[in-house]
């Protein structure tokens, strides 16, 4: 098998190679921002629901043996929530992504997507027919240019709410006016602002009152909503061709049953103000404010704080290092980052203490050398 064997030799050698680790120590790298995987009532509708003989697997596709009813209550639920008149509900974000994107623009569509869009994203146009542009991060006018290009054909305008590995918002009401001036489409995904952000956790397009204005958003439930899965919110049409034309929901299983009835409660937690949903953000100012003169911390502005590094070795280097101290963050390396871009992503959760975050700012600052 020399060939694997070269292969993961180069790997090594550009400080590229990963291995599976469980976190360790404080972890600062967790998507689940709220602490809701192990929220008691979450755990208890779970219990419930299967000892209630709600089924552990589903046994087949959404279209086949795998629909349920709760998967309905569910997806009703979720469009309530965040303003849409449906949602469907795919098994994970990337299957959402993938469905959504490679289903959607048809040949001869343009599909205008940020440089910085999530590799699920990225995938789901590589699979589509449609004509695709990236934009550099977060450049209003050049989407704008590209849409009085592409006067007179149908476009999408594809953008993360919060970037995952840089902690920054899109110029989403910028970005939503003008999809709406040219006519064009607006795909949100909501994976990282989706339950920090908007009245009942819907997200930053929630937030910022642009509903209206959006032709889709992605709600990965992995992250803030502390299980799994994923809605894809929008029009009744949207989800009727979704279930008729993504093929990653299509020809997959469905999620566990069980799943929705856990997912049921976390939305009445979202919607319910005793649990504060800010806190991450509180956090993060926090640690920005005690390390931001001394670290370079992108552009940062969310629960999500990037400590640029540069190089690959470097950041595993401070991985270690921090490993060694007690703290569970992870080196973000190519091709997740781009080459020279190497970070150490830090997420600012609801359980984590000011105490922590203060003792993690020093300790920072002398590992990274700020
Ligand atoms: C922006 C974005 N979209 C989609 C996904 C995929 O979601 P899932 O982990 O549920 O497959 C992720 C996950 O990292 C993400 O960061």
């Amino acid at each position: 098998m020399s060939f694997l064997d070269d292969r993961l030799d180069a790997l090594r050698e550009q400080g590229l190679y990963r291995q599976l680790q469980a976190p360790d120590g404080v972890d600062l790298s967790s998507n689940d921002y709220l602490g809701l995987s192990r929220h008691p009532a979450v755990v208890q509708a779970l219990t419930k629901a299967l000892e209630a003989g709600v089924p552990a697997g589903s046994g087949g596709s959404r279209l086949l043996s795998g629909q349920h009813p709760l998967f309905d209550e569910l997806e009703r639920a979720f469009a309530a929530q965040v303003g849409a008149e449906a949602s469907l509900f795919f098994s994970t974000g990337y299957a959402a992504n993938v469905g959504l994107l490679s289903a959607l623009p048809d040949e001869g569509d343009l599909v205008i997507s940020d440089r910085l869009n999530h590799a699920s994203l990225i995938d789901g146009l590589r699979l589509g027919r449609a004509d695709k542009l990236i934009v550099p991060h977060n450049d209003v006018g050049a989407v704008e240019s590209a849409l009085v290009r592409a006067m007179g054909r149908r476009v999408f305008v594809v953008v993360e709410s919060v970037y995952s590995m840089d902690g920054d918002m899109a110029p989403l009401e910028q970005l939503a006016d003008l999809c709406m001036v040219h006519g064009a489409h607006l795909i949100v995904d909501e994976a990282h602002g989706g339950g920090i952000f908007g009245a009942t956790g819907g997200g930053l397009v929630q937030e910022l009152g642009l509903r209206e204005k959006v032709f889709a958003t992605i709600h990965p439930a992995g992250k803030a909503l502390g299980m799994a899965g994923c809605f894809v919110a929008g029009s009744q049409a949207l989800r009727e061709l979704l279930i008729n034309r993504a093929r990653s929901f299509i020809f997959s299983t469905a999620p566990p049953p069980f799943l929705a009835a856990g997912l049921l409660k976390v939305l009445e937690l979202l919607a319910d103000p005793a649990l504060d949903r800010t806190r991450p953000l509180k956090l993060a100012d926090r640690l920005r404010g005690l390390v931001g003169g001394r670290l370079d911390l992108g552009a940062s502005q969310t629960h999500i704080v990037p400590v640029m590094i540069g190089g690959a070795e470097e950041a595993v280097r401070v991985q270690q290092e921090l490993q060694h101290r007690g703290w569970h963050a992870r080196a973000i390396r190519p091709p997740t980052v781009p080459d020279g871009q190497c970070r150490l992503r830090l997420v600012m959760r609801s359980e984590l203490s000011e105490l922590q975050v203060e003792m993690l700012a020093m300790e920072l600052v002398e590992v990274c050398g700020g």
